[in-house]
């Protein structure tokens, strides 16, 4: 089943960067208002337009990765196996977000700019438009879509998904939601239920029930506006989780079922998926940040101290550390040397990540409804570094639980030595796995 997300093709024509606009939205403005003041009709910007991009270079796509600590650009293409062939990569550090939303527009574009001009550079190729990242909190909707076709004469296509998708923006959402991404769960062909590929079937009456998340529009917005400053369009948005998933995990994986948390700096994004469709994906506003801001009241050091300390001693199972091994360090401007034994060290961080994969778990089993996750649990993002993280997940849920590495689709051959060490690392999920959508997705 082909998916795309929808978000891509709404930009706002403030920036007056394209020439090629066609009004979507027309007179269905006005009529938002008749769902009263609870939903509105989809949350449609004032300048809200359909942009026709300009393509980018034949068989190329961009993911870029707009994270809490690092913006990451993402220039590639497919090799003849279907791999993700990597041809140009940048890493900017990022420093205008707070939980996973843009709040300093200035440096968060000039960062997007920065990344995106390297990678393009070094790809040396054509790009006019990208595929981003959305990791502001979401809703999660099950809503039904219908349209008729008049064509009879020919067979279902993938313009017919994409129209149906396109209807969905014409309902109730909550006030300041708009859908950042919707995948159809099965479809219903003139009263037949239960199709999950509808391309080549005939039919008139076309439904489907989508799985709908929303997101936040102002959100949506300034990171849309952030991308353009680099004079390049959004072709897509998708939430961070789905990204991540995309990078880590396979079709068969889904189909069994399977849950993925990204644990990021600010954030961690999860997404969930049974019987090959996405079922869930949300943003909880804890990540690695709030370990280190734990480790930092605790032993007195600086953020970044207590990041480094994490990173280089950090564990998040006490019981397998020698009690005997310290810690020796010294606080900014300290004269004194100060101790923490790593057992205490794995204390603090146990105790944080037990809260946050406890939440994170919460959302998968309500998300599930009494299905089963024959796969586990995937942990991802920067923090899945972390020693042992996969055995105390296992403990928290009784899951099977393992690392991802985003290697599974990349072509290793064709990475670089001098990126290999960093793009095998789970820090880069999502910019892989958005390279990747960005690639294959066609409706
Ligand atoms: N080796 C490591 N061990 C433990 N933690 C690590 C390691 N490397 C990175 N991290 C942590 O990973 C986090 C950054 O992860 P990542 O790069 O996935 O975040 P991001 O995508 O920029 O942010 P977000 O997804 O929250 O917007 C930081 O908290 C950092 O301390
Ligand atoms: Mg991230």
């Amino acid at each position: 089943m082909k998916k795309k997300g929808l978000l891509g093709i709404f930009e706002n024509l403030s920036s007056g960067q394209f020439p090629q606009f066609k009004s979507l939205w027309g007179d269905d403005r006005e009529a938002a208002h008749e769902h009263g003041p609870e939903h509105t009709k989809t949350a449609a910007p004032e300048s809200a337009i359909e942009i026709i991009l300009k393509e980018n270079a034949e068989g190329i796509a961009v993911g870029l990765d707009v994270g809490s600590s690092k913006i990451v650009a993402l220039v590639g293409r497919l090799d003849a196996q279907q791999k993700v062939e990597i041809l140009g990569f940048a890493e900017v550090p990022s420093e205008g977000l707070i939980r996973g939303s843009v709040v300093n527009l200035t440096k968060t574009a000039a960062a997007i700019r920065e990344a995106l001009h390297s990678a393009i550079t070094m790809a040396n190729v054509e790009v006019n438009q990208v595929i981003t990242n959305y990791s502001g909190l979401c809703n999660n909707l099950d809503q039904r879509g219908v349209i008729i076709r008049e064509d009879m004469i020919h067979e279902i296509g993938n313009e017919d998904i994409i129209r149906l998708k396109k209807e969905m923006q014409g309902n109730p959402y909550p006030p300041g939601e708009q859908i950042v991404y919707l995948e159809p769960q099965h479809f219903i062909i003139d009263d037949e239920p239960d199709i999950r590929d509808p391309i080549g079937m005939a039919g008139q009456r076309f439904e489907s029930d989508f799985h709908v998340i929303t997101g936040e529009v102002t959100g949506l917005q300034n990171l849309q506006k952030c991308v353009r400053q680099a004079q390049v369009g959004v072709k897509d948005i998708y939430p961070t989780g789905i990204a991540s998933a995309e990078a880590v995990i396979c079709e068969e994986e889904k189909e069994e079922g399977i849950a993925v948390i990204d644990i990021g700096a600010a954030v961690t994004s999860i997404s969930v998926y049974k019987h090959g469709i996405m079922r869930y994906a949300d943003t909880i506003l804890l990540g690695g940040n709030t370990i280190n801001a734990d480790i930092k009241e605790f032993t007195g050091l600086s953020s970044k101290q207590a990041e480094l300390m994490k990173k280089v001693y950090g564990s998040v199972l006490p019981e397998q550390i020698d009690p005997s091994e310290i810690i020796q360090y010294k606080i900014l401007n300290g004269t004194k040397d100060k101790f923490i034994s790593k057992v205490d060290l794995a204390l603090i961080i146990q105790s944080r990540m037990e809260e946050l994969i406890g939440l994170a778990y919460n959302r998968i089993e309500e998300a599930l409804k009494g299905r089963c996750l024959t796969c586990g649990i995937v942990f991802t993002g920067g923090d899945a570094n972390l020693p042992n993280l996969r055995v105390l997940g296992e403990q928290i849920t009784g899951l099977k639980c393992h690392g991802g590495s985003p290697t599974l689709h990349l072509q290793k051959s064709a990475v670089p030595s001098k990126w290999a060490e960093k793009l095998t690392s789970p820090a880069y999920a999502t910019s892989i796995g958005l390279l990747k959508m960005g690639l294959t997705k066609v409706a």
